[in-house]
């Protein structure tokens, strides 16, 4: 990371920005301050937006080229429900909300990023992307319905991790992250005395089998090629000792990388729900619902935003991806209408490993440099690169 990078003058900055929004953390769609402060930044640097209010983004606008290409960057606002346990003295001062998954740095370095590219602007129009929602509910869709990412030609993202080190930026095309489902399965069955049975229906043993056979779903079914994972959270059943249960509910997820395998789980679990249910005559009720589909990355922007990584952290610092996660994130929907790359920062400075979403999780703040610094190259990258004459080959 030497020379030192540009986006080093405007670090202190972005980390009053930074802690600022830790400080005061949001839930999913309840981003009201966090996008006042955006907007402040904004006006600061003279940058138009558009904001919707309570619920929606703020999407800046930089136009220096009327025939030039439109590059959309994002930033999540939202923060997790939790109680923040990092001692830091910027800590969250909301009881019960916790910036836990990093998004008060993504707005950081988005913001460190407009005032770079404001400085010296690319001959295109740069959009940023302060998107609500993205833990859940799926943000993205309510920025893309707003239309004002409309006529945008690619999209970028990144996302903080302790997975690599500060100066490591993680990219890789196609998939690179699961379709995530939500299931719930019922059972009901007939409740009755513990000592007695054979005059009930036991929806904790047909609950226990369900479990069990569930598991073979990927280990059986599907072809291991295809990264596949049913998880069961949650169970819930009875009341008392010496009571036979009723009812039972378990929940779970699925993760999936492949469209054909996802629909095999879906009519897997169907199926054997079906057959325990006729084996014990019980009733099992199965509803799925659908969560975030997955990233697929595009070749020409993941080109991009690797020439972007490499002018930043050198060849070196580019780690390349050589299997999907199986988390989800919502910059799927983008990718659904736009081209586009959303790629991994490392985190972290020392040895220890903090997961996302833990409440003891915190970024070495020399990451924001990385993030703002990628944000602006591959702004400039790609207004380069898709405002080049086409082929007509
Ligand atoms: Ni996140």
């Amino acid at each position: 990371m030497e020379p030192p990078l540009r986006s080093e003058a405007v670090f202190p900055r972005m980390l009053e920005l930074r802690r600022a929004i830790h400080q005061q953390p949001e839930l999913a769609f309840e981003e009201v301050e966090t996008a006042r402060l955006i907007m402040a930044e904004l006006d600061r640097l003279a940058i138009p937006y558009d904001y919707g209010g309570k619920g929606h983004g703020v999407v800046g606008r930089l136009e220096a080229g009327k025939f030039g290409p439109t590059i959309a960057l994002r930033a999540d606002m939202d923060a997790l429900p939790g109680t923040e346990t990092t001692g830091l003295p910027f800590a969250s001062k909301v009881p019960g909300k916790v910036h836990a998954c990093g998004h008060d740095a993504h707005v950081a370095m988005l913001l460190g990023a407009a005032a770079l590219l404001k400085a010296d602007p690319p001959p295109g129009r740069v959009l940023f992307v302060f998107q609500p929602a993205e833990e859940r509910g799926g943000g993205a869709r309510v920025v893309l319905a707003s239309g004002l990412l409309d006529g945008a030609d690619a999209i970028f993202g990144s996302h903080v991790t302790h997975h690599y080190r500060t100066g490591e930026i993680m990219l890789g095309e196609g998939v690179i992250t699961a379709q995530s489902d939500r299931f719930e399965i019922r059972v009901t069955g007939k409740g009755g005395h513990g000592a007695r049975p054979h005059e009930a229906i036991d929806a904790v043993v047909i609950a226990g089998l369900l479990i069990t056979a569930l598991q073979t779903l990927v280990s059986r079914q599907i072809n291991p090629v295809h990264p596949t994972v049913v998880t069961i959270g949650r169970v819930q059943a009875g009341t008392a000792a010496n009571v036979i249960a009723e009812e039972a509910l378990l929940e779970g997820t699925i993760r999936s990388t492949w469209a054909p395998c996802r629909e095999q789980v879906h009519q897997g679990l169907q199926r054997i729900a079906r057959g325990i249910a006729e084996l014990h005559g019980a009733r099992i009720e199965v509803s799925l619902s659908e969560g975030y589909p997955p990233v697929i990355n595009t070749a020409r922007e993941t080109r991009i935003a690797g020439q972007a990584a490499r002018a930043v952290v050198g060849e070196a610092g580019v780690v390349p991806m050589d299997y999907p996660s199986l988390g989800s994130e919502d910059f799927a929907y983008y990718l659904e209408r736009i081209p586009g790359c959303y790629v991994r920062l490392g985190a972290r400075s020392g040895e220890q490993y903090i997961p996302l979403h833990s409440p003891a999780f915190d970024i070495d703040e020399a990451v924001l440099k990385v993030g703002a610094a990628w944000f602006e190259a591959v702004a400039r990258e790609a207004v380069r690169e898709l405002g080049r004459p086409r082929s007509t080959s």
